[in-house]
């Protein structure tokens, strides 16, 4: 007995320093942060839909790109590593970018694009923020094929405001086009006419059995009976908001752009591009003996054709082990949703209305009640002239172009943040963005005879924690348009929303300050307004543009820059190292 003693000793002496150690490891665990690595390599790679192979723009080779997982709090230090022809930046959607602009990647606005050979590590911490965004290419119009998913998870121990899902799935929407979208988008540059339309669009980079040839590239996704998964929606497509929907199926909205919201159920969802929406799918109880196909298609306001196909892919039931009736899935009925209408206003405004913050403790609204600088911008289509020798195909040598406010961006030749933070703004950008349309008209009503617009490369400055109110109105140049609007560095609260021209006299008493939605894009409706609220809490050069890349391309974009607050914690910090140069 007396030489077991010993190693009975040593075993509850170890056994005490293991739960310690455990114990220690756990409350690390729950509160400690961490520092997540990835590396994407910007290549080339053959991909082949609807029948035609060609060659894409892609990260690691993937389509859609590599996903991106972490815990809110986390630091993220993403190399970009670039091995193809085009210059390139990376642009973290809905990412707050809380003192850490020089990572946001919108190219010429908070960093100039990374050349061939080279490469740029973007370091930034997720702050106050855990849900679905996502990541894609910020120049030109790669991010056509340079996109994929962020997924951010609550802090360790800490559950969803909702049933824990039993799995989750990412389901990013995208657009795809046969033809080379660099090529497509250089030449609408220079005619001034609007670019080809795409061929199909995407579920998880796969157009789904309602194109030609398509069929064996169709996006499955396979449940079990009676359980719940975790659908993180992504629009990821260039140009085209989109309905989405699941035949027999409901859905629950828990969460949109990485904020959780009031859950809803509809059968139809509705989705901008730069918007993310979890929704809850819960399967049914019994075997249904037939497949559904999950479809997206889109809301179409504008004045010009759009690509009106379909995507689709499929929910098929899992058998059960017991179940007799064995029918090989593919044998089953195939159910369709039925989609909205393309111009189904009536559904975009009903939908848009659903969703609330919310506003509760643990999950506060802090809309800020009183506003310091108000701001009303027209935003909307227009014509501009071309140079002599450029021979542009609209009448009398004129383009299509888009604008804010009657000035249609141009883009610099050098990074605003870069300008701005070395104090060297001569000669690169003017802070004298409009507050206002230069001149009052009808905005909704029969457009004004000259349709013209300015252009310039001109910002807002606002002081450090001003609070924004800011008005947004469509116009009907050209034609009425619902234009989706994304703000980088903050999210806004949607305050209020109509149509028709905005009435300053009556329209702000009706606006909801309790729980509207948080987000970072929202459509200003076709024909209509929507007001959101943001506080100036972020230091740096923020971009703000139509999400269509089509409106981008045209001019539908401006940028404000935040001033460094007096606080130590209130200034953005010096750029990296490796920021690229121009
Ligand atoms: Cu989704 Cu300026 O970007
Ligand atoms: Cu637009």
């Amino acid at each position: 007995m007396g030489s077991l003693a010993c190693p009975n000793a040593v075993f509850l002496l170890l056994s005490a320093l293991l739960s310690l150690l455990t114990f220690t490891q756990l409350t690390l665990a729950k509160h400690a942060a961490i520092t997540r690595h990835y590396k994407f390599e910007i290549k080339m790679q053959n991909f082949t839909r609807l029948c035609q192979t060609k060659s894409i723009v892609t990260v690691n080779g993937q389509l859609p790109g590599p996903r991106i997982i972490a815990r809110e709090g986390d630091r993220l230090e993403i190399k970009v590593v670039n091995r193809v022809k085009y210059n390139i930046t990376v642009h973290w959607h809905g990412v707050r970018q809380l003192r850490s602009g020089w990572a946001d990647g919108p190219a010429y606005i908070t960093q100039c694009p990374i050349q061939t050979g080279n490469s740029y590590v973007y370091n930034f911490t997720i702050i106050g923020q855990r849900g679905t965004l996502f990541w894609h290419a910020h120049i030109s119009w790669l991010r056509v094929t340079v996109y994929g998913p962020i997924i951010i998870l609550p802090k360790r121990g800490v559950s969803y405001p909702f049933p824990q899902p039993a799995k989750e799935v990412p389901i990013i929407l995208g657009e795809w086009w046969k033809g080379d979208t660099e090529t497509i988008i250089n030449q609408a540059m220079q005619t001034g006419l609007a670019p080809n339309l795409s061929d199909a669009f995407t579920i998880n980079g796969l157009p789904g059995p309602l194109y030609n040839c398509s069929a064996k590239d169709t996006f499955k996704l396979n449940v079990e009976l009676g359980k719940t998964y975790l659908l993180r929606l992504i629009n990821a497509a260039l140009n085209d908001e989109l309905f989405f929907s699941i035949a027999n199926h409901t859905l629950t909205v828990v969460e949109v752009d990485a904020v959780y919201i009031k859950p809803f159920k509809t059968d139809t969802i509705l989705i901008t591009p730069g918007q993310t929406t979890n929704v809850l799918l819960t399967a049914k109880n019994h075997h249904p003996n037939a497949t559904f196909l999950m479809a997206a298609r889109p809301y179409a306001t504008g004045p010009a054709t759009f690509d009106n196909s379909t995507t689709a892919g499929i929910l098929e039931y899992h058998h059960p082990p017991s179940s007799k009736t064995k029918k090989k899935n593919s044998k089953l009925p195939v159910i369709r949703p039925t989609l909205p209408p393309f111009n189904d206003t009536s559904f975009a405004t009903n939908f848009t209305k659903k969703v609330r913050s919310l506003a509760n403790p643990n999950f506060p609204a802090n809309v800020p009640k009183k506003v310091d600088r108000h701001f009303f911008f027209t935003v909307g289509l227009g014509l501009a002239s071309c140079s002599q020798n450029q021979n542009c195909q609209g009448p009398n040598n004129t383009k299509l172009v888009a604008a804010i406010n009657n000035v249609s961006f141009v883009q610099p030749s050098t990074a605003l943040l870069q300008a701005h933070f070395s104090g060297q703004s001569n000669g690169v950008f003017t802070t004298d963005f409009p507050a206002n349309p230069p001149f009052k008209f009808n905005y909704t009503g029969n457009p004004p005879s000259n349709i013209f617009v300015s252009s310039g490369t001109k910002v807002v400055a606002l002081s450090y924690n001003t609070s924004v109110e800011l008005v947004m109105q469509d116009t009907s140049i050209i034609g009425a348009e619902s234009h989706p609007l994304h703000l980088h560095g903050f999210n806004f609260y949607v305050v209020g929303q109509g149509f028709g021209n905005f009435d300053q006299n009556q329209d702000p008493a009706k606006f909801n300050l309790v729980d509207p939605p948080e987000r970072n894009t929202i459509s200003v409706p076709s024909g209509g307004w929507v007001a959101i609220r943001f506080l100036a809490d972020n230091p740096g050069v923020w971009f703000m543009h139509c999400h269509l890349e089509v409106h981008t391309s045209w001019g539908l974009k401006m940028a404000w820059i935040v001033m460094d607050g007096k606080g130590k914690k209130q200034k953005l910090p010096p750029p990296p190292s490796d920021l690229p140069r121009c």
